[in-house]
């Protein structure tokens, strides 16, 4: 897919990652940028920003029907959907005592949004016979993220999702993409570092802490291939492959940067 001209939605839009994606798709010559957020009068900032080619929604991705009406205005007010960003997402921190609260929001915003999502796109798409999903999952997703045990199994679910969906309506004319970043410096891990948390402090030390805007351009360039996977930092892949071929070797060397970490 390359964007000029399409009509593209990105949710969790006035975060980092999500506003480097609307400013590239406008550069790119897409036709309309729907700009979602929980956070509404960022997302407007965000579209201001963008330019008239940007429209701000705000809306929380865990309510089925906010997400039913984001897909039907947009359809009814541009046409169609030629791109779906699923990107909104939430780290929450904690183990295994994390409240159970904490569990229930990191899987409605990093896992069953992407299930409302898909439900609400797909008809439309199938009927066109076309249309790409982008999810924005996370190297949490094919590793794992130490100290933040709700992020990491529900960035394996999401994972898990998309590849479903890939091998279901590939077929059908549906692309599905899953964007799995490690470090990127949005408010997402800078208060993490800021607060000193072991996980923010695992990420930094495992590879370069990359900009929205580089993240940006990984994604410009793997939908262009029409990738699955989309990874902005080259050594995730190198990491999942170890992981595959020597899931105890790779468990310890995680470990070992643990406990270096925390010396
Ligand atoms: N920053 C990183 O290091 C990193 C690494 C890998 C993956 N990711 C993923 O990238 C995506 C974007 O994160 P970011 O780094 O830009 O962080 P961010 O915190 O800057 O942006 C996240 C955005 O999602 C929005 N959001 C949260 N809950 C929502 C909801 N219920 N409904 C609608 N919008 C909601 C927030 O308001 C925010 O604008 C997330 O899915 C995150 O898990 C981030």
């Amino acid at each position: 897919m390359n964007l000029t001209d399409r009509v593209v939605v990105v949710t969790g839009g006035a975060g980092g990652i999500g506003s480097a994606l609307a400013r590239r798709f406008a550069a790119e010559g897409a036709a309309a940028i729907v700009v979602a957020d929980l956070n509404a009068d960022a997302a407007r900032a965000v579209a201001e920003a963008v330019g008239p080619v940007a429209h701000p929604v705000g809306l929380d991705v865990t309510d089925e029907e906010q997400v039913r009406a984001l897909v039907a205005d947009t359809e009814q007010r541009y046409g169609r959907i030629d791109l779906f960003c699923a990107n909104a997402g939430v780290a929450t921190g904690g183990g295994v005592d994390a409240p159970d609260a904490d569990w229930d929001r990191a899987w409605r915003v990093n896992m069953l949004s992407h299930v409302y999502t898909a439900r609400a796109v797909l008809p439309a798409m199938l009927a066109r016979g076309g249309g790409h999903l982008l999810m924005t999952c996370s190297a949490a997703g094919v590793l794992t993220a130490v100290g933040d045990a709700p992020y990491t199994a529900t960035k394996h679910a999401a994972v898990g999702f998309a590849e479903w969906l890939a091998i279901t309506y590939r077929d059908r004319g549906i692309r599905v993409s899953a964007l799995c970043p490690q470090g990127v410096d949005t408010p997402m891990l800078s208060e993490g570092l800021a607060a000193g948390h072991l996980g923010a402090k695992v990420i930094a030390a495992s590879g370069a802490v990359l900009t929205p805007d580089q993240v940006a351009d990984s994604v410009v360039a793997g939908l262009a291939e029409e990738r699955f996977l989309i990874l902005p930092h080259p050594e995730v892949a190198a990491y999942a492959l170890r992981r595959a071929e020597d899931p105890d070797g790779w468990q310890a060397g995680l470990r070992k940067l643990v406990r270096r970490l925390t010396a």
